[in-house]
């Protein structure tokens, strides 16, 4: 994979952090970006030496503002069909390494939507979220209408789809959105911090939990129990089992092998 030319990918340890590099489109998200994105993210994936992948954006502004509109702006609706647009991003709700979203900025429109991609969202004190789509005369394409009402509820889903309005990372926050909140100099220290402790939890164990936790999205509570109790079980299968409670009974920290 790569060289690429609107992301930066690199390793720290266990951890894999991807930069969205457009600063000066205040990393807008156009079909380059969609695809080094997520033939990037697969690839990590893919890799056993990583166990969790960080997705900021570059500059300090902008997580991204949106789906590249200049992109978008002269496209008819066969264009759109044909070429099936945005599908890509689908594939990033599919991975099965943990994902956290350090988010400095504004994460409107396709921004937003790529932070509900994540697993976690670390937020600066100074984050801007929304699904401004509507003032641009259409309406959220990579499942904001969806996720945003399955995190937040109707009612600010509602608000934010149909006004456009903004909510600052304290609503966001309030709502669900996000799952912490650090003053805007420590963001990335903060994801990749989140990310090392994932990273250093057993992987299949880790990949186990995130497919536990994303299917309360897809059934009944009594399926959903019930795949979970399945996964439970299973996990007794793994040797990182026996060494995690052996640890804990050792009174030692736990070595994780990843199997
Ligand atoms: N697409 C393309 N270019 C964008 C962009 C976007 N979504 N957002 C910002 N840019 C560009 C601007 O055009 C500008 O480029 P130029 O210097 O070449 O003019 C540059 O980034 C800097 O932006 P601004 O000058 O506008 O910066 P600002 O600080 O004055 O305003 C902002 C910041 C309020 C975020 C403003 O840029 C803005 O409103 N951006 C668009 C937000 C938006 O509507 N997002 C939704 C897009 S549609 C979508 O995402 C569909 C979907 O569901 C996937």
């Amino acid at each position: 994979p790569g060289p690429y030319r609107t992301i930066l990918v690199e390793r720290r340890g266990r951890t894999a952090l991807l930069t969205l590099n457009r600063p000066e489109a205040l990393n807008a998200l156009s079909l380059e970006v969609m695809r080094e994105t997520v033939e990037a993210a697969e690839a990590l994936d893919r890799d056993p030496d990583v166990g969790c992948v960080v997705i900021t954006g570059s500059g300090g502004k902008a997580f991204a503002a949106g789906a590249d509109i200049k992109e978008m702006q002269p496209r008819d609706y066969m264009d759109m069909y044909l070429s099936d647009w945005f599908a890509a991003w689908d594939r990033l709700g599919r991975l099965r390494t943990p994902t956290v979203a350090a988010v400095r900025g504004y994460a409107l429109g396709g921004g937003c939507e790529l932070a509900m991609l994540c697993d976690l969202v670390v937020a600066a004190d100074t984050a801007v979220f929304g699904q401004p789509e509507i003032r641009l005369g259409v309406i959220p394409g990579i499942g904001g209408s969806q996720r945003l009402t399955r995190a937040v509820g109707k009612a600010k889903a509602m608000d934010l789809c149909l006004t456009g309005r903004t909510m600052d990372a304290r609503e966001a926050e309030r709502a669900g959105l996000v799952s912490r909140i650090v003053p805007d100099a420590d963001v990335l220290t903060e994801a990749l911090a989140a990310a090392d402790t994932i990273a250093g939890m057993s992987a299949p164990v880790a990949m186990m939990a995130k497919e536990a936790v994303n299917r309360a999205f897809e059934t009944t509570l009594a399926e959903g129990v019930l795949f979970e109790r399945r996964l439970f079980h299973a996990v007794f299968a793994t040797a990182d089992q026996k060494e995690g409670m052996r640890a804990f009974a050792e009174k030692r920290p736990a070595e994780f092998r990843h199997r």
